[in-house]
C-alpha cells in the first residue's frame, strides 16, 4: 500500500474527527512511528528509539519468524476451527503442554478482554455464582462487565463504581500499601479471607503482578494464601497472566508459578501473537465440562489457522532464542542499574520488578512517599528526548512502567540506565 505520508498536524486533525476522542496519545509531542525492528521503534525522521513499554511484541518487533509463520499461513488458508487443521491440534498441544496439571483445556479468543470474558463465564458455569472479588486498582479489559469489575476504570474519571456483585480487597502493594514488611503476604491475604466470607464469590480474580496498579509485585505468601481461603469459600481462581506471561518475569515461563500457585482458570492476551490478535483461556476439564451446558462456544477468529501458525512460531522463538533466561539476565542487570540510581536520586522511591516487569515509583518526599507525577511525566517526555520509550502507571500516575520487548541487550540496559540517571540529574540541578 503506498499512501502518501500525512503529517503529524494533519493525522492528528483526522482522529479527532474520525475517532472517539477519549483515545489518547502517547507523550507531549506524540510520535510518528513507521517500523518496528527487535527491541527498537523507528520514527519517520529515521529516528531509533529503544522501547521499553511495549509487552506485546514480546520477541522483538517484526521477528522474521513470527512474520513468515504468518505470511505462509494467510498465502495458504484462512479458515476457522470448524474444521480440521494441523495448526490448531498442535497450537493448544504445545501451549497446554507448558501449563501445570490440571490445566489442559484451551480457549482460543483474539483479546484480553475477551480471555477474561471467558474466564467469567467459566467461573459462572462451574459455581453457579457470579459475585467475584478483585484487587483494587486492577484492569482486567475494556467490555462492560470488565470494566465494572475493574476499579483502575470503573472508580477513576468517568467510572459508574464497581458493580454490585464485585468486591475489591487492596491491592498487595508492599511500599505503598496498607500492608508492609514480612508479613505483608499473609495481611493482604486475610482481607481476601474477609471478602470471601463475607461474598461467597464464584471467583477471586487478580493479575500476578499488577500492571495497571503500578506494577505492583505482590508479596511471598499472597497468592498461596488468598488461593487457599478463596477456594475453601468455594470459588475458583483466576489469574490475569495477559501481561505477565509467556517468560517475562524470567524464573519461570508463567508468573503464577513464581508465586507458587496453580491457578484454576488463566488467561493470556499481549505476547502470546506478538502483535497479532490472539488471546486463550487455560482451565481444568472438570471447569471446561461445567462450561459445556449445550451451548456451543463458537468464536469466528479464535484459533484460526492463521493465529495458531504465529502463536506456534511465538513459542518457538521464546524456547530457540533462550528468551526466559535472557529476560532473568537483563531485569536483573536493569534492576541492579535502577537501584543505584536510587542510591543518588532522591527522587526514586522504589524499584521493584520480577525479571523484565520493573517499576520506578517516583517520590517528591522519600520519607513521606509522596506521589509525583509531574516529575515522571516529566522524566518520560525527557527520555524520550534522548531516544528511550517509557509510560507511566499506577494509582498516583508517578511510577515508571518498564516492561520491553526480551530482546533487549546489555547495551540496551546500561543506555537506559545512563539517560535516566542524566535526566533525574538536570532535574535536581533545575530545583
Ligand atoms: C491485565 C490485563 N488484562 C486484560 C487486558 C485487556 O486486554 P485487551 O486490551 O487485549 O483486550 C489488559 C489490557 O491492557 C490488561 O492489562
Amino acid at each position: 500500500m503506498n499512501l502518501t505520508p500525512r503529517t503529524p498536524d494533519e493525522i492528528r486533525a483526522i482522529r479527532d474527527r474520525h475517532l472517539g476522542r477519549n483515545l489518547s496519545l502517547a507523550y507531549t509531542e506524540p510520535l510518528k512511528i513507521v517500523r518496528g525492528e527487535g527491541q527498537y521503534l523507528f520514527a519517520e525522521d529515521g529516528r531509533r528509539y529503544l522501547d521499553l513499554v511495549n509487552n506485546v511484541c514480546h520477541v522483538g518487533h517484526c521477528h522474521p519468524r513470527v512474520v513468515e509463520a504468518g505470511r505462509k499461513q494467510m498465502e495458504a488458508l484462512n479458515t476457522n476451527s470448524r474444521y480440521l487443521h494441523d495448526n490448531l491440534a498442535e497450537y493448544v498441544t504445545r501451549l497446554a503442554g507448558t501449563m501445570p496439571d490440571p490445566l489442559s483445556v484451551c480457549f482460543l479468543v483474539c483479546t484480553g478482554s475477551e480471555a477474561n470474558e471467558l474466564a467469567l463465564r467459566l467461573a459462572r458455569a462451574h459455581t453457579g455464582r457470579r459475585e467475584i472479588v478483585v484487587l483494587d486498582h486492577a484492569y482486567h479489559g475494556h467490555t462492560t462487565s470488565l470494566i465494572e469489575i475493574s476499579p483502575y476504570k470503573c472508580e477513576s474519571k468517568g467510572g459508574e463504581g464497581l458493580a454490585p456483585h464485585a468486591r475489591k480487597v487492596p491491592c498487595p502493594d508492599p511500599y505503598r500499601g496498607r500492608h508492609r514488611g514480612d508479613d505483608a503476604g499473609s495481611r493482604y491475604a486475610s482481607e481476601v479471607a474477609h471478602a470471601v466470607a463475607e461474598q461467597r464469590p464464584g471467583a477471586f480474580m487478580a493479575e500476578t503482578l499488577v500492571g495497571c496498579g503500578g506494577q505492583i509485585v505482590p508479596p511471598s505468601g499472597f497468592f498461596t494464601g488468598s488461593y487457599e481461603v478463596a477456594r475453601a469459600a468455594g470459588a475458583v481462581c483466576i489469574a490475569d497472566e495477559v501481561q505477565v506471561g509467556f517468560g517475562r518475569v524470567g524464573s519461570h515461563l508463567w508468573a503464577f508459578e513464581a508465586h507458587g500457585v496453580v491457578p484454576d482458570i488463566v488467561t493470556l492476551g499481549k505476547p502470546i501473537g506478538n502483535g497479532h490478535p490472539l488471546a486463550a483461556v487455560v482451565t481444568t476439564p472438570e471447569i471446561a465440562d461445567a462450561f459445556d451446558t449445550g451451548m456451543e462456544y463458537f468464536n469466528t477468529f479464535g484459533g484460526n489457522p492463521v493465529s495458531c501458525a504465529i502463536g506456534l512460531a511465538v513459542l518457538d522463538v521464546i524456547e530457540e532464542e533462550g528468551l526466559q533466561a535472557h529476560a532473568a539476565a537483563m531485569g536483573a542487570r536493569l534492576m541492579n542499574g535502577m537501584r543505584s540510581l536510587a542510591e543518588r536520586h532522591e527522587a526514586i522511591g522504589d524499584v521493584r520488578g520480577q525479571g523484565l516487569f520493573i517499576g520506578a515509583e517516583l517520590v517528591s518526599d522519600r520519607a513521606a512517599r509522596t506521589p509525583d507525577a509531574a516529575t515522571a511525566d516529566h522524566v518520560i517526555d525527557a527520555m524520550k528526548d534522548r531516544g528511550f520509550l517509557l509510560s507511566t502507571d499506577g494509582p498516583d500516575h508517578n511510577v515508571l512502567k518498564i516492561k520491553p520487548p526480551l530482546v533487549l541487550d546489555d547495551g540496551d540496559v546500561d543506555g537506559t540506565v545512563a539517560a535516566l540517571d542524566e535526566v533525574l540529574g538536570q532535574l535536581e540541578k533545575g530545583r
